[in-house]
């Protein structure tokens, strides 16, 4: 039992710079609203905040690049994503926005307190800026050519062609996206927030307050906090966003990673009078629903803010879900590889609950999920319509056809034990759900609750009341025997009907209209009870919970998304929606334990040029590569097949241990070792000098 008196869930705000996504819905929209319908159910005082993040960079992009103001975006996506939530039956208490002026007061608010406490430090740099649109840019909004591979339209921090990491200097030609002006230095005044202060505290806060976390999330935390925090910057040059509330700031806003998750607290602001009662009493439990690229801005610096500013409660879970990716692809707004969850809405009609079902059962929960339309139309159909809808309609169908279209009695004279031990499932599944649900595993409770139909498919498969009612004229008290298995199946009903309610509510609203009960029925503490439904009550006809999805459905489906998609080349403008494409969001890896320099100056690294390279039979990860190294060509077997084709690696230069002892892999010797980078991504990057140099040249 929880000590808490209230709950206050959150879901992360997401930027209205474009339509959300299935992706969005699985990774926090989806799991936030069960949680909440849950503890609703569960009679708990509880408020589910939510809204539209309507400041930062992309936005004002986006709006310069319509010809629009940056109002016009926000007010056309949050109207389009609110929709969206509505009608997927996202419920929060209050979905609000960040440009409304309770936000843009209580934002300010909290930054000025930071100020006058003396706690940021303030710091002037050189940054990039466009003279013609008068901006300053981030380095995403940089492009000019590869230094590496020569393509003129890398960007400031990556080329997205040999997937170099770069910075805005080393761009050759660089230019403003926004009016394609050579960018100059300028310098900048900001205000800093000295993370590293708060690095202990966190560090008692999370690493040890907090090991009951997600392993996804506690993991990250401890990558974020083992490789040393610093100052942020928590101010921007823009006309867009809160103004900084300080003298002399003509042109500065607060950072919108400051600003949005104050959001949270204005939202709360504007839905109760009471909203202090749930951020700043401590017996409030304070749950942030998030993705996972959110993890370091709602576990770290939201907090460590909380906390320098003081008087609000901390979150007391983060249970953020990975990714979800599409047809075995990352989702990407900008190539529009995703499946919009407003295209959705229009091209399967009241088939929300379907889609809710399925990203449920299929969610990130801890590690990154495929989603595909095949898995989503035999998910659909092996188990919604076969076993769940199977199970009500059957019970329902059956009930009119042999008991009359009224709940049939019980009759304790003929219960076997296998009526007994369905009915005694009842609870035992609602204990089940309710352990996963307060634990934030979503999927295992489904999962039993689909399983509780699963066992009334096989109990009234076993009792065939449909067999029985043949033996009636020469057995009339065979009809016991019915009634009993109907009887139990309809109270079944009934408990599938409260326990699926969280995940599937719009189902839930149907079989309460069948069962012609009020809504009242579906309070949790109803679930598990065996006498839910009188005896004698007439009940409707049964209506259809689910529908198969064709397999023309999915083809179009497939169909429109590879029509849809954009080639990186010409639409990656934009960064992705839900991400700040100039921030880097992913956990640091932890540093390896320290060497001394004997220990390096052992390495021989040498640059080399790939002369031939070509695949291993029958190894799908190896390349066999040719390096000349100046002084030798060296064989160089490397497990890189899956990230590169040997033909786009020919003639490339790279770093080589040229020292490391020679290994037999797949009968080839290699003598040697590429150095690669790795991406938060996975991917990997090589190493290579910027200009080309000699063969054989050292590297220290
Ligand atoms: O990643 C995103 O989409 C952000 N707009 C989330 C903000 S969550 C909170 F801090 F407001
Ligand atoms: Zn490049």
């Amino acid at each position: 039992m929880s000590n808490f008196k209230r709950y206050l869930v959150t879901a992360a705000l997401p930027y209205a710079n474009g339509p959300v996504h299935i992706g969005h819905l699985a990774g926090c929209y989806l799991p936030a609203d069960i949680y909440v319908r849950y503890q609703r159910a569960q009679k708990r005082d509880i408020k589910f905040i939510g809204g539209s993040d309507e400041h930062g960079v992309p936005i004002t992009i986006r709006a310069m690049k319509e010809g629009v103001s940056p109002q016009q975006i926000v007010d056309k996506y949050h109207a389009q994503i609110k929709e969206s939530f509505d009608q997927m039956g996202i419920s929060f208490d209050i979905y609000s926005r960040t440009s409304n002026q309770v936000h843009h007061e209580t934002a300010a608010a909290f930054f000025k307190k930071l100020y006058d406490d003396g706690l940021f430090e303030e710091k002037e740099t050189e940054q990039y800026y466009d003279e013609k649109t008068n901006t300053f840019l981030a380095d995403r909004y940089i492009t000019g050519t590869c230094p590496v591979c020569a393509n003129p339209n890398a960007y400031g921090d990556q080329c997205e062609k040999c997937g170099s990491s770069l910075s805005p200097e080393q761009l050759i030609n660089p230019r403003s996206t926004l009016s394609d002006a050579v960018p100059v230095k300028r310098k900048t005044k900001h205000w800093y927030f000295p993370l590293q202060n708060y690095e202990d505290w966190l560090k008692g806060w999370i690493l040890e307050g907090h090991t009951e976390w997600k392993n996804n999330v506690y993991g990250q935390c401890k990558s974020w906090l083992d490789s040393g925090l610093q100052s942020r910057a928590m101010t921007r040059d823009s006309s867009w966003g809160v103004k900084v509330p300080l003298p002399d700031t003509e042109g500065k806003v607060l950072y919108v990673w400051f600003d949005a998750p104050i959001g949270y607290i204005s939202a709360t602001k504007e839905l109760t009078e009471k909203w202090d009662d749930y951020w700043c009493k401590d017996d409030t439990k304070l749950v942030h629903f998030i993705g996972k690229d959110n993890i370091v801005f709602h576990c770290i610096i939201f907090p460590a803010m909380l906390k320098a500013h003081g008087g609000f409660v901390l979150p007391d879970n983060v249970p953020a879900n990975e990714f979800l990716n599409i047809e075995g692809e990352k989702v990407s707004t900008s190539r529009n590889w995703a499946v919009w969850v407003h295209e959705y809405i229009k091209d399967f009609p009241g088939c929300e609950d379907m889609l809710r079902y399925v990203l449920c059962s299929n969610a990130p929960e801890t590690k990154d999920n495929d989603f595909t339309w095949k898995d989503f139309q035999t998910r659909v159909k092996g188990e919604l319509v076969d076993i769940f809808g199977n199970f009500v309609n059957r019970a329902f169908v059956l009930m009119h056809k042999l008991c009359g279209g009224k709940v049939p009695a019980l009759h304790a004279d003929v219960l076997d034990d296998a009526g007994k031990n369905l009915l005694a499932e009842f609870e035992v599944t609602k204990t089940k759900v309710e352990e996963h649900l307060e634990n934030f595993k979503f999927r295992d409770a489904l999962f039993e609750v689909i399983d509780l139909s699963r066992k009334g498919n096989k109990y009234m498969q076993e009792k065939e009341p449909w067999m029985v009612a043949r033996t009636l004229a020469e057995n009339p008290d065979n009809q016991k025997l019915i009634d009993n298995c109907l009887h139990i199946c309809l109270q079944l009903t009934a408990n599938l009907a409260i326990l699926i309610n969280p995940f599937l509510p719009g189902t839930a609203q149907k079989m309460l209209h069948m069962m012609k009960v009020v809504d009242k029925m579906l309070e949790w503490e109803n679930a598990g009870k065996t006498k839910l439904l009188s005896v004698g009550y007439s009940l409707r006809a049964p209506e259809l919970l689910f529908r198969k999805i064709e397999d023309a459905e999915i083809e179009a489906q497939i169909a429109k998304l590879k029509a849809g998609l954009v080639k990186p080349e010409t639409g990656a403008q934009q960064p992705e929606a839900g991400s700040q494409q100039p921030e880097n969001t992913a956990a640091p890896k932890a540093v390896k334990e320290q060497i001394q320099y004997d220990d390096f100056a052992k390495l021989d690294l040498r640059v080399g040029t790939i002369v031939a390279a070509e695949k291993v039979p029958k190894a799908d990860k190896l390349l066999k590569l040719q390096v000349d190294l100046g002084f030798e060509t060296r064989t160089i077997v490397s497990g890189i097949a899956e990230h590169f084709k040997p033909e786009e690696i020919t003639g490339k230069q790279v770093v080589v241990v040229a020292n490391l002892a020679p290994r037999k892999m797949r009968g080839i010797e290699s003598n040697g070792m590429i150095l690669m980078a790795e991406d938060k991504t996975g991917k990997l990057h090589f190493i290579n000098p910027v200009d080309a140099i000699d063969n054989g040249s050292s590297v220290s």
